[in-house]
């Protein structure tokens, strides 16, 4: 149960097994025991307290939505129910973008469970400059959909619920540096987990959708085998990028996202562009670089993020458009010749 290993002889083991609190060990001879004894009632009410992660965890504290409704964090937000609770804050121009449009992806992903069995929270670490109407803004920029809600409050009450959350503490010189991750959980049963928002949407959703919600259901005898389980595809170092950092905004082919569909880019645009746009597009933008500005006029004046991409990054990056550019064309020609 507690991890003390006390021998089967110790008086202390008929306290755990039976749980009698008043039968305490009787000779106090060995100071070790008495000691050990002391640690295992600790242990031992604490789980008995065990509620870890509940309404005597989490503070009830009191955030405002982008409408301007109160909510209590505990027993209006997260009370019984599976959720997504994240930090941004609106001005961000670096990773949090990128993370909202995954958590899209997501809330996409979810479709209409958004609001009924799973719910979504984005919460402002820069409170005093999100108000609820900026964060309205900030949703209608991103094209969220109802069902998921933006939340500030006092700062004190919002880096609270960061340290309760696991999440590291916020340095308000470099907000840029805060808790990227996101926290999914079915608070009913108190399980938690935090995940990287460089995870697949796909896997967030799965979580939420399907593996939170079946902690608590029996699965015995619905389980298949590993031998059945599909093949991960080879990827290359771009392939990959760009799945990670980059399929929540764009597709190739696929149609325009957030940003602009890259299918022929890498034909399109100068090479040197390129690379540079993928590494540094917010100085671009800072510079007037007309192709730059005309592209962010078109997409809503969301500017895309600096991903903190290095010059081997953006190479495979390339690399990886050139050769969906290429498959595409020889699929197309394959189709044309068959028909
Ligand atoms: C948060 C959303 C977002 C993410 C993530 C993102 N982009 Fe963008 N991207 C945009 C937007 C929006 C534009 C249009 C220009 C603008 O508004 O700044 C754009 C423009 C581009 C362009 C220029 C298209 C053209 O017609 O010249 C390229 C190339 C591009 N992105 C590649 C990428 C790659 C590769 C990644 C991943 C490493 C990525 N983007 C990640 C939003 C995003």
């Amino acid at each position: 149960m507690v991890g003390i290993n006390t021998g089967a002889a110790d008086p202390v083991v008929a306290v755990e097994r039976t749980g009698l609190h008043h039968r305490l060990p009787r000779t106090i001879g060995a100071a070790a025991t008495a000691l050990s004894a002391l640690v295992l009632m600790l242990a031992t009410t604490m789980a008995w307290a065990g509620q870890p992660w509940h309404g005597d965890y989490f503070p009830n504290v009191v955030l405002t939505d982008q409408d301007g409704k109160k909510a209590h964090f505990y027993d209006d937000l997260i009370r019984d129910k599976i959720v997504s609770i994240n930090f941004v804050y609106t001005t961000c121009r670096d990773i949090c973008p990128a993370d909202t449009a995954r958590l899209l992806r997501v809330q996409e992903l979810l479709g209409e469970k958004v609001g009924r069995d799973v719910f979504m929270y984005s919460i402002s670490i820069e409170p005093e400059k999100d108000t609820p109407a900026a964060l309205k803004r900030y949703m209608h920029t991103f094209g969220v959909k109802p069902g998921w809600r933006f939340l500030t409050g006092a700062k004190a009450d919002i880096e609270l619920l960061q340290r309760k959350l696991g999440m590291r503490a916020f340095d308000p010189d470099k907000p840029q540096d805060h808790d990227t991750s996101v926290m999914v959980g079915n608070e009913k049963i108190g399980q938690w987990i935090k995940r990287s928002l460089f995870d697949d949407p796909l896997i967030l959703t799965n979580l939420l959708a399907d593996t939170l919600t079946n902690f608590s259901v029996d699965r015995s005898g619905k389980l298949s085998s590993y031998a059945v389980a599909p093949r991960i595809p080879d990827q290359s170092s771009g392939e990959y990028l760009f799945r990670t950092r980059c399929v929540s905004c764009h597709s190739i082919g696929g149609g325009d996202r957030l940003g602009p569909d890259l299918a022929g880019v890498a034909q399109a645009r100068p090479r040197d562009w390129l690379a540079r746009w993928l590494k540094e597009p917010d100085k671009m933008i800072a510079e007037n670089d007309p192709v730059a500005l005309a592209l962010k006029a078109r997409y809503r004046n969301l500017p895309m993020p600096n991903l903190g991409l290095n010059d081997i990054d953006a190479a495979a990056l390339i690399e990886y458009l050139e050769k969906e550019d290429a498959r595409a064309a020889t699929s197309a020609n394959r189709a044309a010749k068959a028909s």
